[in-house]
């Protein structure tokens, strides 16, 4: 086998395969019930499918513009005006992206600089501290606490330092399903008033919100609107997780920097999909009726758990339920995620994957209930016998 002549320095050292891939892999060895990962395991709308066969077929097969094809653009902007009450510029505050994830990474690439600190909320995402680190910054965490997951403010004070550059926030929340409360996004303006922070809001669960709670949106918030890119991907809206299209929007003075750094990233994003995109979205039924469609499955997996060993944290959002352990077992989160889906047939995500260094002794296991009823109601039936 050639092998390459002479030494690699990783640029991320730390990073090796992600704990989604390390899961969804074991439970197709061991063929269990994969509540890991956050993929839906049922269809999408044919009628999307319809759609880009039709712009296939139309001839719609070149390269879209670079900030995304402008029936798209044009139709999300009149989404974020019709749901958030916030105009943006369809010309120069959008930019169509390959998912949330290629959004992330670039607009760190573009608005970090080396020496910068940027402030992230732990359980954290998995891709926001290695953007931040291979932009040459420093990774500063907070904590967010259980059992609802919001902020604490007077912490996050303490943490800005006159290098903080941004701010990277995710509500709707993955892994805890927290959401924040209006007073959440008022502390944080209050926090970055008269300063050039950046905030980076990943809101791609913007519309699994349950309970009738209204989702508070950076881009619907009058000051945090002005500092904030909002990064969204309809992969988790329309049930398409591998289509990766999401996009960001921002004002055009830090989208003139964010659409810099994209034309070298992906440079477009494929023709069709967005073309199917911008008209499937033309019904906001399609989305509006999310909330219900999930809230159901919440529901179901939170009573087919009611009985079991396992306790069931708050769930405000997402397609994420967490569970606590402690009545179960004493091990390590990975340990029994292991252990679930090799002896017990249904595989998790442990929480501590979110963490730099996980809290002494916290006991959290994360379902995703994005799954037909027949999956969860067999998911819970294994469970129960934990
Ligand atoms: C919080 C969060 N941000 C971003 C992403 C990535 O989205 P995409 O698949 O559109 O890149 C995910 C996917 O799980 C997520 O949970």
């Amino acid at each position: 086998m050639p092998r390459f002549p002479g030494p690699v320095e990783s640029r991320l050292p730390a990073v090796g395969t992600t704990i989604f891939t390390v899961m969804s892999r074991l439970a197709a060895e061991h063929g269990a019930i994969n509540l890991s990962q956050g993929f839906p395991d049922f269809p999408a709308d044919p009628a999307l499918f319809e759609l880009v066969s039709k712009h296939m077929r139309a001839g719609s097969n070149q390269y879209a513009p670079m900030a995304g094809a402008a029936p798209l653009r044009e139709a999300l902007v009149r989404k974020a005006e019709a749901g958030l009450g916030t105009a943006y510029d369809p010309e120069h505050e959008i930019t169509v992206t390959a998912g949330a994830t290629q959004a992330i990474y670039t607009a760190v690439t573009a608005l970090v600089r080396p020496g910068d600190e940027v402030i992230v909320f732990e359980p954290v995402y998995d891709s926001y501290a290695p953007a931040i680190e291979l932009a040459g910054a420093t990774v500063v965490r907070a904590r967010l606490r259980p059992p609802e997951w919001r902020p604490d403010w007077a912490e996050v004070r303490r943490l800005v330092t006159p290098r903080t550059r941004m701010v990277m926030i995710n509500s709707p929340h993955n892994p805890t399903g927290g959401s924040w409360a209006a007073e959440d996004l008022d502390a944080l303006a209050a926090l970055t008033r008269g300063t050039g922070i950046v905030v980076v809001s990943d809101e791609v669960y913007e519309h699994l919100v349950f309970d009738g709670r209204r989702h508070e949106s950076c881009a619907r918030h009058p000051e945090l609107r002005d500092r904030s890119v909002v990064i969204g991907s309809f992969g988790k809206t329309f049930h398409v997780t591998g289509w990766k299209v999401g996009w960001a929007l921002a004002p055009r003075e830090l989208m003139a920097e964010f659409r810099k750094v994209h034309q070298f990233v992906v440079f477009t994003v494929n023709t069709p999909v967005q073309l199917a995109l911008a008209e499937f979205l033309e019904d906001p039924a399609r989305y509006l009726s999310l909330p219900d469609f999930y809230q159901r499955k919440r529901d179901l997996l939170r009573a087919g758990l009611a009985a079991s060993r396992f306790e069931l944290l708050p769930c405000h959002g997402t397609y994420f339920q967490l569970a606590a352990y402690g009545r179960i077992s004493d091990e390590p989160d990975a340990v029994l995620a292991e252990r679930l889906t090799r002896e017990v047939g249904v595989a998790t995500i442990p929480v501590s994957a979110f963490y730099d260094t996980p809290p002494a002794g916290q006991r959290l296991l994360r379902f995703c209930f994005a799954k037909k009823e027949e999956t969860l109601a067999r998911a819970c039936e294994r469970l129960a016998k934990v």
